[in-house]
């Protein structure tokens, strides 16, 4: 009678554990969810990002082609960071770019770039 019980006790620690992790992860996720929705509204929305004027996204209505399509923007940049500086202060990688300095005319702000990050970094 002993060895089952112990094995119920093993059995039932590991699953409160795995539900323990499931639920975090859960949570991370919505977080996660939440950034890239407010990031994809203000690339959207004309008075903010209105990155559609010059780019191609995927089911966008009208976009431009002023500048390149944004897709495969993970693999393009695997440093969160570079993609962050390039909306930041795109001048620092190219002078003459036309793309807006967002983050240094402060046009968008810190957070609302980060938000834009985790959205095209989906696409
Ligand atoms: C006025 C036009 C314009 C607007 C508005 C604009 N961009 Fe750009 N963007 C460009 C151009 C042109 C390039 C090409 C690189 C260069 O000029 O140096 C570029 C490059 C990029 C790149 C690098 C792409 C790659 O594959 O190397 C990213 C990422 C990017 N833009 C994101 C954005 C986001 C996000 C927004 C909105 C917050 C935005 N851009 C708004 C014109 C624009």
């Amino acid at each position: 009678m002993r060895k089952p019980a112990k094995l119920f006790v093993a059995v039932s620690a590991t699953l409160a554990v795995l539900g323990a992790l499931a639920f975090s992860a859960q949570a991370s996720a919505a977080d996660q969810s939440e950034m890239v929705a407010a990031g994809k509204k203000i690339v959207n929305n004309r008075k903010e990002g209105n990155c559609l004027a010059c780019h191609d996204i995927k089911g966008a209505m009208l976009p431009g082609n002023i500048g390149p399509a944004l897709v495969n923007v993970k693999q393009r940049f695997p440093d969160k960071a570079k993609l962050f500086a390039q909306i930041w202060d795109p001048t620092k990688n190219n002078p003459r770019t036309i793309m807006p300095p967002f983050g240094r005319n402060g046009i968008l702000t810190k957070a609302q770039i980060e938000k834009v990050v985790d959205y095209i970094y989906t696409l």
